[in-house]
């Protein structure tokens, strides 16, 4: 018989994708979620259910009715700038939901659980590639809240064997590779789709944030991994959790890193559009490089990025964005 997962967060961005693949192996996505900024249209692999993972009497009805053998856990609120200015809307939803949902968990007798957490709770790294036993120093609430995450998960294992993989995303990026699903939030912030809304014309201009910093162009390092490849280190913690009874905090991302400006001459090379480029200030709180140690990945999951190159990311974003816009552009 199938077995079932519950997903939290499943209709959005990087949810949908993992429903995608978990469909594609044999397992019954469930999706939860209240559509906040989610879509009721990526819910397409599985049943949808509409509502709060804060909500511990709906959160006993989906287990009793689904019965899943784990939870795959995106559901929270990633806007660092909000977290900063509203910081009880992040501790409530992305730490007092979870042990919400942790709370169900122990209830209905599921014990595993794959967390979205973020290198956001590493704050400004100290040494590069930032591997999983660098010191842990989140620079905004949006970080702490996945740190704090982090921290239950590891005290509910000990106490209750709540066993755990927490994936630390560097940053997610790229879209379905047939075009099903793509990344939708709004507002967006994320580098990509608002460099290929520029090309689309659907924005005026691309605004960089920094263009002194010690880095080969001067402009900001990120590591990108394409969100089909996170999907897979979700199904893989799946079976580590299956077979390995143990919990693990592990970073994904590639190794290495683009910098904003490759990808903005990335996004023009594709388009052969030359928007507007506006050079900015650095924001505060923006480290210079950000770029994953992967050899735990490897090692523990067998997990290793197969589209996370500039051109496969970029260009499965631009299909999905032209599919969903149409070419504005003339
Ligand atoms: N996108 C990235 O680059 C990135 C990087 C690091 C970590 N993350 C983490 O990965 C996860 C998924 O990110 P995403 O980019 O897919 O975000 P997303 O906003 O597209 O998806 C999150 C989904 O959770 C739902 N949701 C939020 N609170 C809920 C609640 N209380 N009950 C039910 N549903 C709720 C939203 O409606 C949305 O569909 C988040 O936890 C985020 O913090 C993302």
């Amino acid at each position: 018989m199938a077995t079932t997962i519950l997903v939290t967060g499943g209709a959005g961005y990087i949810g949908s994708h993992t429903c995608k693949l978990l469909h594609a192996e044999g397992y019954i996505p469930v999706t939860m979620d209240n559509l906040v900024y989610g879509h009721e249209s990526s819910v397409k692999w599985g049943p949808l259910v509409k509502g709060d993972i804060n909500d511990p009497i709906l959160l006993d009805k989906v287990f009793k009715r689904y019965s899943p053998a784990a939870v795959i856990h995106f559901a929270a609120f990633a806007y660092v700038g909000e977290s900063v200015a509203e910081p009880e809307k992040y501790y409530q939803n992305n730490v007092g939901a979870t042990l919400t949902l942790l709370g169900a968990m122990r209830r209905n007798g599921c014990s595993h659980i794959v967390f979205s957490s973020s290198c956001a709770t590493y704050g400004l790294p100290d040494s590069l590639p930032i591997s999983e036993t660098h010191a842990q120093n989140p620079i905004n609430p949006y970080g702490r809240s996945k740190l704090m995450v982090e921290q239950i998960l590891r005290d509910y294992d000990q106490a209750y064997g709540v066993k755990s993989v927490a994936l630390r995303y560097f940053n997610a990026a790229g879209a379905d590779m047939d075009g099903e699903v793509g990344e939708d939030h709004t507002p967006e912030t994320h580098l990509i789709p608002l460099t290929i809304y520029a090309a689309l014309g659907l924005q005026p201009h691309i605004r960089v944030f920094g263009t002194d910093y010690d880095t080969e162009d001067g402009t900001a390092v990120r590591d990108y991994v394409h969100v089909a490849d996170l999907a897979e280190a979700h199904v893989q913690s799946l079976k580590f959790l299956a077979h390995r009874q143990t919990g693990l905090e592990i970073n994904l991302g590639t190794g290495r890193g683009c910098s904003v400006m490759e990808i903005i001459k990335e996004v023009q090379q594709l388009s052969s559009v030359e928007f507007p480029v506006i050079l900015e200030q650095r924001r505060q709180g923006d480290p210079p490089i950000l770029v994953a140690a992967t050899g735990k990945a490897k090692q523990l999951l067998g997990w290793q990025p197969s589209r996370s190159d500039r051109h496969t990311i970029i260009s499965s974003a631009w299909n999905w964005h032209i599919r969903r816009h149409g070419r504005l552009v003339p």
